[in-house]
Order: structure tokens, then sequence, then C-alpha cells
């Protein structure tokens, strides 16, 4: 950790904002942004209130934040209102009525576009088909889908009915979708015939049906015609979309929901035991998003914005669908891979439609960087103002490759730091405000409080690393653990019980300017590729094959991914493995979990070290997985008996 500070320390670079940028911004200098904050913290319930305003309640709240039952906050009690309402039904008057919503590109070249007007339509026609199959209020759906229009079609469907709905990313296997449907016991399933990515099809129905056996709750299933193989429907239960959309009516009125109503669940992985079922809720998640879209991307009403996340993760549910429609933006949606069919495919779009806001992720810097500029420079990215990262930390390097070609020296890159469970963007420096520091995500947003501590609760001194909380609750945070408020409380609210601070598992410090810089994290969670990744779960998928005794994952650094997997692998007596069985080994992770959490490096030992309490040497394993590059080690059994002994007494 200490020479990672110490790199970024000396990071002494600062971007001020182009004036031609700030002179337009909404807020325009730091002083402009300190008065906005200091205000936000002071009267937070003036604050969010105001905000909050700006949207359609059926009834006004009765309280901004009710805090009496802490750790489950409450927002805009006795508030009804409907998110999906906020970002169509709001916007048909006047001139949004005819912009554009979602502008589309599917990864074979064909686009869509859709205005207000004709989102808002699909999406009440697809309302009356949920209905019609007999959801309502309150009931759980599990959406399994590609990056095509009816994804947010099929959320904000949800939203205006009141169903609940879980986006199942669809890189995830059959086993996941398992997994999730039975925490969360979804009675239906919306998905696709499959979606394209780097010219293959990804079979997501086929999926669904090796799910589907193990998924009792689930009645029925709607599947979207888009990849055109031939796919199995069961009479009564499978439904084509199409053929459910032919005569369904485009009148449905939003529901009028209480603003604690849940909206959605997302799985995020933890250090231990299973996924966790992020649950967030309507009025407080619907202010957060809308307010960190208006200030951070500084939208205007021309602007065309592109998230190239995919919405299975929660960038794409509150920056490519809930907050930026709730603001009347244009969300432009991409389904395929970066690299199909040649590198500079998302420099291609960006000026075809002419983006300018993109915001991407480190991994995706780092991999365009590694692809050369030359692919960049065959485009004229004028159209771009204003760029952002989001998902890791983001090394210097790759910060400077990204401001210099593809923003071209002009546009300011907003670092954002937050997490599924904060719902919304909680750090980062506002575009026109301050200069950004490569690295660094930079000052809290409004009404944000967060601090650095150490273990007991001190706030360290800058340029010191401890523990990232955040100290007051915010409109956009989870509300609980789909199901388990007791692993809510443990995870979250336990470690500062005493002070009621939310923790968030970073590590942190902040410089003499007041600027955050997130380390990553403190406990067993990989970041892969901006991703989270508990390696208990990654073990667990491996103990389950003949091959494997015990398993140890651990992170090391990865040039493209951030982290890369490495998992130690202890074989049963009597078993011998092979180079090959590493392959088997991948695959069978990647069939429990999905490819996203296949190890890259797998090394077999005759067993894990351990001290003498019988705990793994992690840090023991973390250290040799980052020394050096095991590629090319061979299936020779490690042993860590002697290396066990000598580090004993330290992890003990
Ligand atoms: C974890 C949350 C929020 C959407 C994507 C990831 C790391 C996220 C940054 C950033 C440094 C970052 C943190 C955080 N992280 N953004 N700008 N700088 N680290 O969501 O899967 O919930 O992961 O990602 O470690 O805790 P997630």
């Amino acid at each position: 950790m200490s020479t990672q500070i110490a790199h970024v320390l000396e990071e002494t670079r600062s971007f001020p904002p182009p004036p031609e940028f700030q002179r337009r911004a909404r807020v325009q200098s730091r002083e402009q942004y300190e008065e906005m904050y200091r205000r936000s913290v002071e009267d937070p319930d003036g604050f969010w209130g105001d905000i909050a305003q700006e949207f359609h309640w059926f009834k006004r709240w009765d309280r901004v934040l009710n805090p009496d039952n802490a750790p489950f906050f409450k927002w805009f009690e006795g508030g009804l209102t409907n998110i999906s309402y906020n970002c169509l039904d709001r916007h048909l008057q006047g001139e949004r009525r005819t912009k554009r919503a979602i502008i589309w590109e599917g990864e074979p070249g064909d686009t869509r576009t859709l205005t207000y007007e004709e989102l808002h339509q699909e999406v009440c026609q697809f309302a009356n088909c949920l209905k019609q199959l007999g959801l309502k209020k309150g009931d759980r759906v599990a959406i399994y889908m590609p990056m095509i229009p009816e994804l947010p079609v099929a959320m904000l469907a949800c939203a205006r009915i009141g169903a609940v709905h879980s986006v199942i990313f669809g890189g995830f296997s059959a086993n996941a979708i398992v997994d999730r449907v039975h925490d969360f016991q979804a009675c239906m399933i919306i998905t696709a015939d499959g979606g394209w990515r780097r010219g293959h099809v990804v079979e997501l129905k086929k999926a669904v049906d090796e799910a589907l056996p193990k998924c009792p709750s689930v009645k029925n299933v709607v599947v979207v015609h888009r990849t055109a193989q031939d796919v199995t429907m069961e009479p009564g239960r499978d439904h084509w979309w199409h053929a459910l959309m032919k005569d369904a009516s485009p009148d449905c009125p939003a529901e009028e929901l209480d603003a604690e109503h849940p909206l959605y669940i997302l799985y995020t992985s933890g250090s231990t035991g299973k996924p966790k079922g992020i649950l967030h809720t309507t009025g407080g998640y619907l202010v957060g998003t809308a307010a960190t879209s208006k200030y951070v991307f500084d939208l205007r009403d021309e602007d065309v914005y592109w998230c190239t996340a995919d919405i299975g993760w929660v960038t794409g549910h509150s920056y490519i669908v809930y907050g930026i429609l709730a603001i009347g933006g244009t969300s432009l949606m991409y389904e395929g891979a970066p690299n199909h069919p040649h590198p500079g495919r998302f420099w291609e779009i960006i000026d075809k439609y002419q983006v300018n806001v993109f915001y991407t992720a480190p991994t995706a810097i780092r991999a365009f960087a590694k692809w050369g500029e030359k692919w960049p420079q065959q485009y004229s990215l004028e159209s771009l103002r204003l760029l952002g990262t989001v998902g890791e930390p983001i090394n210097p390097e790759a910060w400077i490759w990204y401001y210099k070609n593809i923003g071209r020296e002009r546009c300011p890159i907003v670092d954002t730091w937050w997490q599924t469970e904060t719902g919304m963007i909680m750090i980062t420096t506002l575009p026109g405000a301050a200069p950004a520091k490569p690295g660094s995500a930079g000052l809290p947003f409004f009404g944000v409080d967060p601090a650095i501590v150490s273990e007991d609760g001190e706030e360290v001194d800058a340029g010191h690393s401890g523990l990232l909380v955040v100290r007051r609750p915010w409109p956009a945070m989870l509300r609980t653990l789909y199901g388990d408020d007791e692993r809510f409380q443990e995870v979250y609210w336990s470690k500062y019980e005493q002070q009621g601070w939310y923790f968030t598992g970073d590590g942190a410090f902040r410089d003499q300017n007041g600027y955050f810089m997130i380390i990553g994290r403190i406990d067993d969670v990989i970041n892969v590729s901006g991703h989270r990744l508990g390696t208990m779960e990654i073990e667990s998928a491996l103990v389950s094959s003949p091959l494997v005794a015990e398993a140890a994952v651990v992170g090391y650094p990865h040039d493209m991914k951030g982290q890369g997997i490495c998992a130690f692998v202890s074989v049963p007596e009597g078993v011998d493995v092979h180079e090959s069985d590493k392959e088997v080994l991948r695959e069978h992770v990647a069939h429990e979990i999905g490819a996203i959490a296949k190890p890259d490096v797998i090394r077999f030992t005759e067993a894990l070290p351990k001290t003498r309490s019988g705990k793994i040497m992690r840090r023991l394993l973390r250290d040799i997985a980052a020394g050096k590059d095991s590629h090319q080690d061979t299936t020779t059994l490690e042993d860590f008996s002697v290396l066990a002994r000598l580090r004993e007494s330290e992890e003990s």
C-alpha cells in the first residue's frame, strides 16, 4: 500500500478546467463549489428537498430524511412518486417530447433512436404486457439481456408498475442466474435469444433454459428476438416480446409509489458468502442520480451523452438509464465490444453521433492505450466536451493518455468514486470547479460527507492513509441487503457503529488540497476490470471441482485489468494434475460464475500455507502472486512449507 501512496503523492500535475468549459459550467470555481457544499451539509434537508422539487410527486413528502431507525434511513417519507414517470411522462410537455432519449447502435451496425415520446409509448405498452402476465406491484423480475433498447424499456416498465427488477449481467452463467433468482424469488425472467459480442452470438435464452429447472419461482419468460438463431420456447411459459407487444395498449398510468418503494436489487460481491443483493428504492435514488447527472456531467439539453458500461452493472442503472433520463438527457447505448470490427469502433461512434460527454472505465482506457494512438487519430472527436472514468483507481499514465488522445487536451476528466451500494457518484471534482489531478477522485459531491479514519475512528492527517467512511446518509444509499438486514448492518455499519458511519471497505488518503485518492479495497475483494469479485466466490467455484481439495484466491497487479486473479489450488491425495487441467479449472469457474471470474493464473500446490491456527496465509500468497510472472510456471507442485514457517509469526 505504501509504495502506491508514494507513487500517487509524487503526482503533482494538475489540470485546471479549460476556460471555455469553465465559462459555461454549472459550477465555475472552487469558491462556488465550497459555498454550495457548505450549504448542502449545513442544511441537507433544504439542499436535497430543493432538488426533489424539480421532480414530479403525486404527493409531497412529509420529511426529507428520517434518521430515527438508523441505519435503516428513510428519504422523502410520506411522498408518493414514480421514477418511470419522472424519466418519461415529465418530459412529454414541451420540446423534450421529440428529443432523443435513447440512441442505440448494435454491434453489427444496426441503429435505433427512441424519442421521449416513443420510449414512453414502448414502456407503457410493455408495462401492460407485464400486467397481462399477472405481474403485480412488489413482484420481482430478473432481467438477463444484451445491451439493446428493450433492456431499459423493461426496467422502466417494471418501475412503472412497482415491480422490482434485478438485472443480471449477460456475461454471467446459468448458475449465477439460479443463485440470484433463488435469493429474490423472481416470478419472471426477461431475456433475449442472444446478443452480439465480437461477432459472435452470446446465447442468453440457452443459459436461461439451463437455469430454469432450478428456478421453480419463475412462471413466465419473455424473450426479445435479437440474434435470430433457433431457441426453444415452452408454450405457456415462454413468450416472444414482439408477440405480446403487438396488441398491447399504450395507455398505462404510472403507479403512485411510496418514496421508499423498492426499485431494484443488484448483486455485488462481498468478501464472504454469496453475492449481496443491494436494494435501492425510489425517491432518494431518483434525486441522487439526477443531481449527480446534472452537476458531474454538466449535461445540457443539446448534449449527447455516452456511458460505455453494461446496464448489468450499477453504472448503467444510474448513468445510462435513471439519472440521465430523469434530467431529460440523450443517452447513447452500444451493444458490443470496443474492438469490433476494429479497435477504433468507439471513436467512430463518437464522431457518428457527435457525442459530447463520454464516460468509461480505466480498464478500457488501458486497452485503448495498448491498441495504440493510431485508432483515435483517425477520428475528429471534436464533439467531445467532457470525459469521465469510474470503477477503480486510474493510474496517472492511463489518465494522461485519455486526456491527450481522446480529450485532445481540451476536455476535463471527472474521476468518479462510488459503489453499487452508494447508488450515485460520491466523490469527484466537478469539471468546471477545480483542477483535476490524475489518479485522484477529488472532492466530495454536495451533501456527501466522506472522511479518512483510523481503525478506531480518528480522522487521519492529510497524506496519511486510512479507511474511507461516509459520515452522513445520502439519498441514493442502499437501504438493505435484500432479505438480510443483519448482514447489511454487519458489513456496512458495525465497524463504526458508535459513530453511525457507513464503512466503504476502501482505503484512501487525502492530499493537502482536500482531494481524496482512493487506494482500493482493504478486504478480500478483487477489483477486476472495474468490477468487484469476492475471492470466496471463486474459491467456492474451484472447490466444487474434483481436481481441487482447497483453494485460495488472491488479486495481483495486472496491466490491463487493474487486478488479475491468481488461484492457489491444492490437489486431493492421489490426483495427478497436468498443465491442461489449468484450462479445465478456468472453464469450470466460467461455468459456475461467468467468464469474468476466470483465474488468470492457477498454481497447484501440495498444501496451502497456513498458520498454526489454520488460517490461510493470504498475505504470503498475495506477495507470491505479485512477485513474479507466473504465466510461465509449470505444473510443478509448489511447496510453501518453508516460506510458511518463516512468515507464520508475522501473520498470526
Ligand atoms: C468499488 C466499487 C461504481 C461503479 C463501478 C464499480 C472502486 C470505483 C473508483 C474510482 C478508485 C474506484 C472502489 C469501490 N472504485 N470507482 N473512481 N477510483 N476506485 O462499482 O463494483 O460496486 O465497486 O470500486 O474500490 O469500493 P462496484
